[in-house]
């Protein structure tokens, strides 16, 4: 699919667009095992979305690079960071980088995920680098670990038996699936992940037993989304969720990442569920509610998170594929 640029580039000038979509980890990621590679402490196994997307333009430019977010041109110190660990092995021009995102930024969404491997795409094709999916996905790990996971589309596992590369597990439409984002604060968190990774690392009693338990949770994992059982995988889903919040709670000083919409989000999807709709719900570094339910479920589910007071925006999306380039 050609997509038109909303920059314009001279003939001749390296240029590519990649668009990328953000992941949700049903089996969770909290704590590095090395920052200095971002490589993470636990495995974790995620769905990536559909209609969400980061669209980022890259060109060669003269001078410095210039970085351009949502319109605003701004200093961004994770891509400056990344592009000097980029150019410490490729040679890489100066850029500019012109990123989007059709849904807010930083606040639980994932928008570093599809923000990373939306750049790394589209430095590959720009540029020419030749990079395989499994190097696309190690050095969009190097950017934000959970972006790794954007790189493919579907069910994704990333563990260290893939040298913690992402591996595809399901295409998007192996196993379809809904997701119901109720959006219950627009602000930017207060803590990033990395920050609070280190804290939970280095403070919560609780850390060890998460590493343990989150072992576990990824190999039942994957054996159940083999046989897609919705509801083993759901359950296996919510406990990674709350030991991960259980961890963020327990640091010094402590994350919470909930306000009251995301309780109020965990009463009704467990409502639904009693009712005996298809639905189980998972939370990340943010107060957003993301409630994974089965098709013919979706309505109900949006219909219950939308009347929940405080409740700024929903959206119901599907299984996606991973970050391609749409024009070089
Ligand atoms: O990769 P980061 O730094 O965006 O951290 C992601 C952490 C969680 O979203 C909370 C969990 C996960 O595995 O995605």
């Amino acid at each position: 699919m050609k997509q038109e640029r909303s920059i314009r580039v001279p003939a001749g000038i390296r240029c590519a667009t990649a668009v990328a979509h953000p992941n949700i980890a049903l089996v969770k990621y909290w704590g590095k095992r090395l920052a200095a590679t971002n490589t993470p402490e636990t495995a974790s196994l995620s769905i990536t979305l559909d209609t969400l997307t980061t669209t980022t333009t890259v060109a060669e430019k003269s001078g410095s690079d210039r970085i351009v977010v949502n319109g605003e041109a701004v200093r961004d110190a994770k891509i400056e960071q990344f592009l000097h660990l980029l150019r410490q092995n490729f040679a890489i021009p100066p850029l500019l980088i012109e990123t989007s995102n059709n849904f807010p930024t930083a606040s639980g969404l994932a928008s570093s995920a599809s923000g990373m491997a939306a750049l790394v795409t589209a430095i590959d094709g720009a540029m020419d680098l030749g990079l395989s999916l499994e190097e696309r996905s190690r050095w969009a790990r190097r950017g934000s670990a959970s972006a790794a996971r954007s790189v493919t589309g579907g069910f994704t596992a990333l563990a260290a038996s893939n040298g913690w590369a992402a591996e595809p597990l399901l295409a998007p439409g192996e196993w379809p699936l809904n997701v119901v984002i109720a959006v219950t604060s627009r602000e930017r968190k207060t803590v990033g992940s990395t920050e609070g990774m280190e804290l939970s690392r280095r403070t919560s009693p609780f850390y060890g037993s998460w590493i343990e338990s989150n072992a576990r949770d990824f190999e039942a994992a994957l054996e159940v989304v083999a046989r897609r059982d919705f509801s083993a995988l759901g359950a296996i889903a919510e406990a990674s969720c709350l030991r991960m919040h259980a961890v963020m709670l327990t640091t010094d000083p402590p994350l919470v990442y909930w306000n009251a919409g995301t309780l109020e989000g965990i009463r009704r999807v467990r409502a639904l569920r009693e009712a005996g709709v298809g639905v189980f719900f998972t939370i990340d570094a943010g107060p957003q509610i993301k409630a994974v339910c089965l098709p013919g479920d979706a309505d109900k589910v949006r219909v219950a998170l939308a009347e929940m007071p405080g409740v700024q925006d929903i959206h119901v999306v599907g299984l996606g594929p991973g970050a391609a380039c749409v024009s070089s």
